[in-house]
């Protein structure tokens, strides 16, 4: 990516940045001057990634929190606020994902509970913490990374792909409610990545295309950049289309081609 998105002094917190697209973004973000808040469980790993923009000439801070736990948020932001008086740039990164067919769910309420609590919940508390010191600055941005997922409705991840698009709707009415405090927010409707959260699924994303993680980065960094409310690959718009022009026939091609039980075996990823 070229140097022309700057972020130089920005204080840009990132969910998940112990991992894959979290830590590629964050390694982006210190690059192009931004002051990195990484925050994951793994306190070892947010510590190695720090070290590593450290060496570079960046400058990181390391957050370990479990975003599951509201309490833990709630320390987390006061924290924040504490050190840095706020945040320019809040990153909803962290994420879960699980993929299980509906009818392997019917006992399985706590998956719908739990990916929502991490998902959906853990963010939006995050950016209410955050949101007065942004409104005060009369300056803020909200990138969401949700998935292409919610444009196919694909299935096996009904739980995952209803706490995305539960994200995606509150940053998109929050953005437009808080338009005048320039607090923006992003939705990054991020195609498949190589990452470790693909790992259990692999065999199933088999022979299909995936962005490396400093690929996605890029799309988190230009969402950061632009200030768009969605940031699509190339492509993806045709997804929606279809979706409005043919909606019985794109239910019976990603039924046909997206669900085979009997030809697929059915693995779990939680
Ligand atoms: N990879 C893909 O194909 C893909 C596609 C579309 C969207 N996405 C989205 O992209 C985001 C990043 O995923 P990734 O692919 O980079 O996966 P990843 O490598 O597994 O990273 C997930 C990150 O979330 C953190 N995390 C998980 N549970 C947490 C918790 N309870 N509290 C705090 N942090 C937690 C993990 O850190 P710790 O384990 O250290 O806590 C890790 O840093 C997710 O929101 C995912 O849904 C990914």
């Amino acid at each position: 990516m070229s140097n022309r998105i700057a972020l130089a002094g920005q204080r840009m917190l990132i969910t998940g940045a112990s991992s894959g697209i979290g830590c590629a973004t964050a390694l982006a973000a210190a690059e192009r001057g931004a002051r990195v808040l990484m925050v994951a469980r793994r306190h070892a790993e947010l510590e190695k990634v720090a070290a590593e923009i450290a060496e570079r000439g960046g400058t990181a801070h390391v957050y370990p929190c479990d975003l599951s736990d509201s309490q833990a948020i709630d320390d987390l932001v006061k924290e924040v606020l504490d050190q840095h008086g706020g945040v320019d740039v809040l990153v909803n990164n962290a994420g879960r994902s699980i993929r299980r067919s509906v009818r392997k769910s019917v006992d399985r309420m706590h998956d719908y509970e739990r990916t929502m609590r991490l998902n959906y919940f853990a963010p939006v508390r995050l950016t209410l913490g955050l949101l007065p010191a942004m409104r005060e600055q009369h300056f803020g941005h909200v990138v969401n990374v949700t998935t292409q997922g919610i444009q196919i409705h694909t299935p096996r991840f009904s739980a995952y792909l209803a706490s995305k698009a539960a994200l995606e709707e509150f940053g998109r009415t929050a953005g437009r409610e808080l338009a005048a405090d320039n607090v923006t927010f992003s939705s990054v409707r991020m195609p498949l990545a190589r990452t470790p959260m693909i790992t259990p699924s692999e065999s199933a994303f088999r022979g299909i295309p995936a962005l490396s993680a400093p690929q996605a980065a890029r799309l988190v960094l230009r969402a950061a950049h632009t200030r768009r409310e969605v940031i699509n690959v190339p492509g993806a718009r045709v997804l929606d289309l279809l979706d409005v022009a043919t909606p019985s026939l794109m239910r019976r091609l990603v039924h046909r081609f997206g669900y085979r039980p009997r030809t697929e075996p059915e693995t779990d990823q939680s």
